[in-house]
C-alpha cells in the first residue's frame, strides 16, 4: 500500500519552500553520505523550488545524481527544454559535477533518446530489466488534464509495463515526448507531486476520486515508497472540504 500524504499551503511560494526543504532532506541529511538519485520535473511550479534547493545547506552535490522524469522534443538550449530549466534554476547554482547530470536528449529521435536513456539508467543504477531502478526521489507535476511526467491521458505510454523510458506520441500536443514509465515511478522511495492553482482542481478531484471511476494518469502513480502531494490553497480547495477524497488515497 502506498503511503500518501497531502499537504496544503497558503501560497504557491510556501508550497515551493516546503518542497525545497523536503527535497533537501531527501538529498542531504537523510542519506548518511551515500550517493542519491533524483529525477526532476518540468513545468513552472518546480522553478522556485529549484532555486531554493540550490541554496539549501547540508547537500553534498558531488553525491547527488540528477535525472529527468520527462523531456520535450527540443534541443537542450530551447526555452521549452526541461533540462534547460533545471540547469538555469538549479544545476548552474550548485557545485554538482557535470558527470552527475543525466539528461534526456530531446534533440534526437525520441525513440532513440528513450533507448539511450534506459541504457544510461541501467549503467548508472547497476540494475537490468526485469528489475527497475529505484530513485531516492522523483519530483512530478500535475497537468490540468491529469497528466504527469509525459504520461498524458489516452496515450500509449500509460500501458507500458516493461520498458523504463519510452517515446510517447501525444496527439493532443501534436508532438512526441520522452518519459519515464509507471513501473519506474512506482519503484521510487519518494514521489513528490507539486500542484498549484485553481486550474488543477478538476485533475485533483479525478486523482483522489472514487477508484471505480476512470482516473487520470497521475492517479496511477502509487509507489512502493511514499507519495507527498504539496498543494497551494487554490488547488487544495478541491480536496480539503471533502474527507472522502483523502480516504480513497489510502486504499
Ligand atoms: C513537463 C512536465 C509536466 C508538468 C505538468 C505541470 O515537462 O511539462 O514534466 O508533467 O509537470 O504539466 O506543470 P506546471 O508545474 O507548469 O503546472
Amino acid at each position: 500500500m502506498t503511503k500518501v500524504t497531502i499537504q496544503v499551503f497558503d501560497s504557491v511560494e510556501a508550497l515551493q519552500t516546503a518542497a525545497a526543504r523536503q527535497l533537501a532532506h531527501a538529498l542531504g541529511p537523510s542519506t548518511a553520505g551515500r550517493d542519491v538519485r533524483v529525477a526532476l520535473s518540468g513545468g513552472s511550479t518546480p522553478r522556485r523550488m529549484h532555486e531554493l534547493l540550490a541554496e539549501a545547506p547540508g547537500i553534498d552535490w558531488s553525491r547527488v545524481h540528477v535525472y529527468f522524469g520527462d523531456e520535450r522534443s527540443v534541443p537542450p538550449d530551447d526555452p521549452d527544454s526541461n533540462y534547460r530549466m533545471a540547469r538555469e534554476t538549479l544545476l548552474d547554482r550548485t557545485g554538482i559535477p557535470e558527470p552527475n547530470v543525466y539528461r534526456m536528449r530531446g534533440e534526437i529521435d525520441p525513440v532513440d533518446a528513450a533507448q539511450e536513456y534506459q541504457a544510461e539508467l541501467e549503467r548508472t543504477f547497476g540494475v537490468k530489466p526485469p528489475e527497475f531502478p529505484r530513485f531516492d526521489a522523483i519530483v512530478l507535476g500535475l497537468g490540468t488534464d491529469g497528466h504527469t511526467a509525459s504520461l498524458f491521458p489516452g496515450t500509449d505510454a500509460l500501458h507500458e509495463r516493461r520498458r523504463w523510458v519510452v517515446a510517447n506520441h501525444v496527439p493532443q500536443l501534436g508532438t512526441k515526448r520522452i518519459t519515464l514509465t509507471y513501473p519506474v515511478l512506482n519503484n521510487a522511495a519518494l514521489v513528490m507531486f507539486l500542484a498549484a492553482g485553481t486550474n488543477k482542481r478538476d485533475a485533483l478531484r479525478g486523482v483522489f476520486g472514487p477508484a471505480d471511476q476512470e482516473r487520470p494518469p497521475a492517479a496511477h502513480v502509487q509507489p512502493s515508497g511514499k507519495v507527498v502531494w504539496l498543494l497551494d490553497a487554490d488547488a487544495g480547495a478541491a480536496l480539503s472540504a471533502d474527507a472522502v477524497y483523502e480516504q480513497s488515497t489510502q486504499s
